[in-house]
C-alpha cells in the first residue's frame, strides 16, 4: 500500500482547517505575486503541494503549475476543490522525483524543506531542482529560522503554540540539528498528541547546498513583501537562480 508518510488521510482532511490562518487571502496572495513574478511565462514545479494552498491560487493567476507530492491524502484533498483536477502531480519524494520537461520556477514553502529529515535528502533536493530547472530559472524556499535563541542554555524544549484545545511544542536536538514539533489537540476530553521529526536548516547553509548544486543566490528577505532579513528575522523566505 502506498505510504502517505505524516500526511495521512485523517491528517489531510483536517489540514486546511488546522491551518487556516495560512489559508487567510492576505497570507496567501503575497507568496503568489512573489511566485508568478519569478514564473514569468515558464512552468512551476511545486514541492510538496499539499492541498494547493499555493498551487491553486497560483494556477487561477495563469501559470502552469506541476507538484511532487508524498501523500495521495493531500492530493485527494486538492483534486476535490475547484481547478484542482487540472494540476499535474507527480507521486513520489521531492528529494529524488523527476518530472519531464523544464521549469524557469521551483519552489517550497511553509518549512517543508525541514521535512527531510538529512542534510544528504536536502541536498540531494537542491540538486534534483536544479536538474529541473531552466538556465535563470529560480528556486525559492520558505521556512521559519532555527528558535534556539529562544532556548535557556540547556533546555531542548520551545513552546510555540498555547492554547486551551491545541497546544505546540518544538524539541530540539542541537547536536543533530533535529527539531521534533509535538502537536498537542483535545479531542472528546482527552490529549492527542502528534509528533513530526524535521531538520532544521540555516541560511547559509542553504546557499551552500544551492551552490553545490549548481544555483545561485540571488535574494533573501523575511517575508514575501521583501521585508528586510535580519537577526531577529523568524523566516526566511530564500531565492536561487540556476546557473
Ligand atoms: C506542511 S505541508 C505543506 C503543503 C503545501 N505546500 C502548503 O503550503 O500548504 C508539507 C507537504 O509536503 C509533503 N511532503 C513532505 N515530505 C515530502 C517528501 N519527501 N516528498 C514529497 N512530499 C513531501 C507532505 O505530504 C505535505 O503535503
Amino acid at each position: 500500500m502506498h505510504d502517505d508518510g505524516y500526511f495521512n488521510e485523517s491528517i489531510a482532511a483536517k489540514y486546511d482547517d488546522d491551518s487556516a490562518e495560512r489559508f487567510a487571502p492576505e497570507v496567501v496572495e503575497p507568496v503568489v505575486d512573489f511566485l508568478a513574478e519569478l514564473a514569468g511565462d515558464g512552468r512551476a514545479l511545486e514541492l510538496g503541494i499539499g492541498t494547493g494552498r499555493i498551487a491553486l491560487p497560483l494556477a487561477q493567476r495563469g501559470v502552469s503549475v506541476h507538484g511532487i507530492e508524498m501523500s495521495q491524502a493531500m492530493v485527494d484533498q486538492m483534486r476535490a476543490k475547484l481547478g484542482g483536477e487540472d494540476i499535474g502531480v507527480t507521486i513520489g519524494d521531492f528529494a529524488a522525483t523527476r518530472v519531464d520537461g523544464q521549469f524557469t520556477l521551483a519552489y517550497l514553502v511553509f518549512n517543508t524543506i525541514m521535512n527531510l529529515t538529512t542534510q544528504e535528502a536536502q541536498t540531494a533536493c537542491f540538486r534534483s531542482v536544479s536538474a529541473h530547472l531552466e538556465p535563470g530559472g529560480c528556486f525559492v524556499i520558505e521556512v521559519m529560522t532555527p528558535e534556539i535563541q529562544q532556548l535557556a542554555p540547556g533546555e531542548t524544549v520551545h513552546k510555540f503554540r498555547e492554547g486551551n484545545e491545541r497546544q505546540g511544542f518544538d524539541e530540539y536536538d542541537i547536536a543533530n540539528q533535529g527539531l521534533t514539533s509535538h502537536h498537542v489537540t483535545l479531542v472528546d476530553g482527552n490529549w492527542e498528541r502528534r509528533s513530526i521529526p524535521f531538520r532544521y536548516v540555516w541560511p547559509a547553509e542553504l546557499d551552500l547546498m544551492a551552490e553545490l548544486a549548481g544555483m545561485q543566490f540571488r535574494e533573501r528577505w523575511s517575508g514575501w513583501k521583501r521585508e528586510p532579513f535580519t537577526s531577529d528575522s523568524r523566516r526566511l523566505v530564500a531565492v536561487w537562480e540556476k546557473l
